[in-house]
């Protein structure tokens, strides 16, 4: 049998999962939600997820991807008990990692565009009005849009045919080293302009009163969604580099690494867009449009708006670029695992395969922006967007869960040997009544208010 690849160190496993889970999740979503929601207690309920939801599930996909040494197309095959079925699951995780790509290469590519408008000088002088024409320029027309969406797409599939530690780990690594400190050098900026301190009040202070206008329930919804999304969880993405790493260390140690650096990214994130909202009086509750529209209108305000701009959309090309690379990974294995495809070959065919795939986002803001799946206004982008974070993450969560508590699937004795091998913090074994238990109702809950909160409210 051939040998599976592996990292080459450590600090590469902990990067590229990192690399994985950081993304348009931490610099894009998290910050619009939580302007949305009303600041620092939607922070609050949000940290409490990662910690109770987020960080027991990525410990389980990580056991599963270790003890089956495959990715999640072939993972469940190894490990269940003959005569289950659990391995249709990974049909449902092949699906998941080419649904997401098929709307996340397109704002990628938005990101990428602006580094270069950005650069360009392409806002200087214009006015809100003139901003926010950019991006609905960007959206309405096809070509460029498509043109971004290519250039992300070749840039990370090339990435990966160099092989995993010579392009996904050693790219991805300096990446993630980049946008650390681009990040510390932007939430200096941004804390020190002045006007900054009610930003940080807002994001900092918890303020329950305006968590109880927008709804409590919808509140801790969106909190629990959004700690699926960010960790990456449900659909195998994470469990993959659990099979390219060895059992030196016990994962629930390497899970708390991750899940600290994925949370300090989405935090410095706000700390970078809150303060400088507020001190150029935008308004941080505006939704989706937040990162596009409103900050090169402070940029623009800024003394040296054009140097900071362009660094802050590197930062958020280099996190969307390195999920990117990481789902493409697990794209890659899928073809290996099902078809034994080489690298060079699986590249190819995916590359072109997600170029096509993400073409209907793409057109759902110009050509077909006819086709609107949930009401006046929405997009296809939307429609893909809804089938992953809110059916096939928390769907594919409590798959996992169950997977690794029940004695009719993996079990919970073999799951614990998995995840405590090695050194470091081991899984506690007071949470197994929690973890198999409520754990799994949580998730549900999740799952239903997402559908009820769609389509009969
Ligand atoms: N965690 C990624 C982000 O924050 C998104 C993602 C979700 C990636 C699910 C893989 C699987 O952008």
């Amino acid at each position: 049998m051939e040998k599976r690849e592996r990292f080459s160190s450590r600090l590469g496993f902990i990067l590229i999962s990192a690399g994985c889970a950081i993304g348009l999740g931490n610099v894009w979503r998290f910050p619009y939600i939580t302007g949305q929601y009303g600041g620092a207690a939607f922070v609050l309920i949000y940290l409490v997820f990662l910690i109770i939801l987020g960080l027991p599930i990525m410990v389980m996909e990580f056991a599963v991807g270790r003890a089956s040494q495959k990715s999640a197309a072939r993972s469940f095959n190894v490990l269940e008990p003959e005569g289950t079925k659990w391995h249709l699951h990974g049909y449902a995780c092949l699906a998941g990692n080419y649904l997401l790509m098929m709307f996340y290469t397109a704002v990628a590519g938005w990101m990428l565009s602006y580094v270069f408008k950005m650069a360009s000088g392409e806002f200087v002088g214009l006015d809100s009005a003139a901003v926010g024409e950019v991006f609905n320029s960007l959206l309405a027309e096809s070509g460029p849009m498509t043109f971004w969406m290519i250039a992300v797409t070749v840039i990370c599939f090339a990435i990966c045919s160099l092989g995993l530690q010579n392009g996904v780990e050693r790219i991805t690594k300096g990446m993630m080293s980049c946008l650390l400190i681009i990040m510390i050098v932007l939430c200096i900026r941004s804390v020190t302009l002045p006007g900054a301190s009610e930003g940080l009040k807002f994001y900092l202070i918890p303020d329950f009163g305006k968590m109880i206008e927008s709804g409590i329930g919808e509140v801790i919804y969106a909190a629990m969604g959004q700690s699926f999304f960010t960790l990456s969880l449900g659909i195998g993405a994470m469990a993959i580099f659990g099979s390219y790493i060895s059992k030196d260390h016990s994962l629930t140690g390497e899970s708390i690494n991750i899940c600290v650096l994925d949370t300090s990214v989405a935090l410095m994130s706000g700390l970078i867009i809150f303060p400088a909202c507020f001190a150029f009086d935008v308004d941080p509750g505006q939704g989706p449009g937040l990162v596009f529209v409103t900050l090169p209108n402070v940029f623009n305000q800024m003394s040296g708006g054009r140097l900071w701009g362009t660094l802050f959309f590197i930062f958020m090309t280099f996190a969307a670029m390195s999920t990117v690379i990481a789902v493409f990974e697990n794209i890659i294995s899928f073809s290996n695992d099902l078809f034994g495809a080489s690298r060079k070959k699986a590249v190819l065919v995916n590359g072109i395969l997600i170029i096509l795939l993400s073409m209907p986002c793409v057109l759902g803001f110009s050509a077909w922006s006819g086709f609107a799946p949930f009401g006046a206004g929405s997009t296809i982008q939307d429609l893909e967007d809804f089938i992953v974070s809110n059916n096939l993450l928390p769907l594919g969560s409590l798959v996992y869960l169950l997977f690794c508590t029940s004695r009719y699937g993996w079990g919970w004795d073999n799951f614990i040997a998995e995840a405590d091998a090695g050194k470091g913090v081991k899984f506690p074994k007071w949470a197994r009544f929690y973890v198999t238990c409520i754990l799994p109702l949580i998730v549900l809950f999740i799952f239903v208010m997402g559908w009820y909160d769609k389509f009969f409210k």
